[in-house]
């Protein structure tokens, strides 16, 4: 059987391609969707992509997920930061998570240096744009081939 990757985009990113250009790129969450799953076809695996603004929806996704996913790949958006609730969810259902994010977030603000989702997460990948999120599900695929 297929291996099956979620994608979830957290908080915000709804509104990429608008939303703070020069920091998140050009790029709308739909041409960063299909762009994985035209990787995704390439390279014979499901995937499942996801944009959620609440903490809590989250949570229930990731929830979800355990029966149905081989792999997480999640850009957290603003919860990176604080939401021990998500890295709760992670760690709970202890499916292999890739963090990703499109800015490099050691070289912003002081208060976006500290992730509390990379300590249970595989890796992460952060700075590359719109091939965070490539690079993130590459990293999955060769995870579950292994
Ligand atoms: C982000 C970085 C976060 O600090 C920010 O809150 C986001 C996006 C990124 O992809 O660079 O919403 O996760």
């Amino acid at each position: 059987m297929a291996m099956k990757i979620l994608i979830i985009h957290g908080p915000n990113l709804a509104l990429l391609g608008e939303r703070e250009v020069a920091v998140y790129g050009k790029f709308t969450l739909d041409e960063i969707n299909a762009a994985l799953k035209e990787l995704a076809n390439k390279k014979g695996v499901n995937i499942e992509t996801v944009q959620l603004d609440g903490e809590g929806e989250i949570v229930e996704k990731i929830g979800q997920a355990r029966k149905e996913f081989d792999a997480l790949v999640i850009n957290p958006g603003a919860y990176t930061h604080y939401s021990v609730a998500i890295r709760d969810a992670i760690a709970a259902v202890g499916i292999p998570t890739i963090e990703v994010h499109l800015s490099n977030i050691y070289a912003r603000e002081e208060f976006r240096h500290k992730s509390v989702i990379a300590p249970v997460a595989i890796g992460q990948i952060s700075g590359f744009g719109i091939n965070s999120y490539l690079l993130g599900l590459k990293a999955a695929i060769n995870l579950l081939k292994k």
